[in-house]
């Protein structure tokens, strides 16, 4: 009988330890949804619309990457009191697109994109055009935010609706002349 009670015993063991191990297995870190994330691309040649970006993405808690022109604009580049001065003729021409010198790392992880821009005549530099074609954005949210001298975003936003083929645009905010609680306000609004 004595024998009998410790083999019965030996098998309960097993089978408590045997069901522990899967439960174990059952119970690992819930898997990371990496299609999730927000990354902030922002383009910015004199800094208003780097600060305004690294703001947003410190208020969404995303990733950054700077838009780095393979040419960089001088300050004769950017004095549209020329008329041929390059960011002038570039936004005269809506074929422009400036190389970009670097890429976002594997871009398939970021669900939103937030594209951040300073109003050049009226509207986005060409070498946001060139960046938005980079990348297939079908699926992809598109948050388009500017800083300017007062222009607004709209122009912007239409364009990329036009060039973000297949993404989800939402409107556009202009930045740098909102707090801190305002841009949150809106961010929070865009439920992203
Ligand atoms: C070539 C050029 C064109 C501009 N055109 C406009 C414009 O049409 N409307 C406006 O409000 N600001 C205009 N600006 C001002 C910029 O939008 C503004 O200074 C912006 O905040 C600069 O951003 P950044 O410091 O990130 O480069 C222009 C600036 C440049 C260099």
């Amino acid at each position: 009988m004595k024998k009998f009670l410790t083999v019965i015993l030996a098998v309960l063991t097993m089978i408590t330890f045997t069901a522990c191990g899967g439960s174990a297995e059952k119970t690992s870190a819930p898997e990371e949804k990496p299609a999730d994330k927000i990354l902030v691309a922002y383009f910015s040649c004199t800094g208003h619309t780097k600060t305004a970006a690294l703001e947003v993405a410190e208020l969404l808690k995303a990733d950054t990457f700077e838009i780095v022109p393979v040419d960089s604009y001088t300050p004769d580049d950017l004095n549209y009191h020329i008329e041929d001065c390059r960011a002038n003729i570039e936004q005269k021409d809506s074929a422009a697109r400036p190389a970009i010198k670097n890429k976002i790392e594997n871009p398939a992880q970021y669900k939103t994109i937030v594209v951040a821009f300073p109003i050049w005549w009226g509207a986005e530099p060409r070498i946001i055009d060139t960046f938005v074609e980079s990348y297939d954005l079908a699926g992809k949210i598109i948050v388009p935010v500017c800083t300017s001298g007062g222009s607004d975003i709209q122009a912007s936003v239409v364009n990329l609706k036009e060039l973000c083929k297949g993404a989800t645009v939402t409107e556009g905010k202009r930045l740098g002349i909102i707090s801190k609680d305002e841009v949150k306000t809106w961010l929070d609004s865009l439920k992203l």
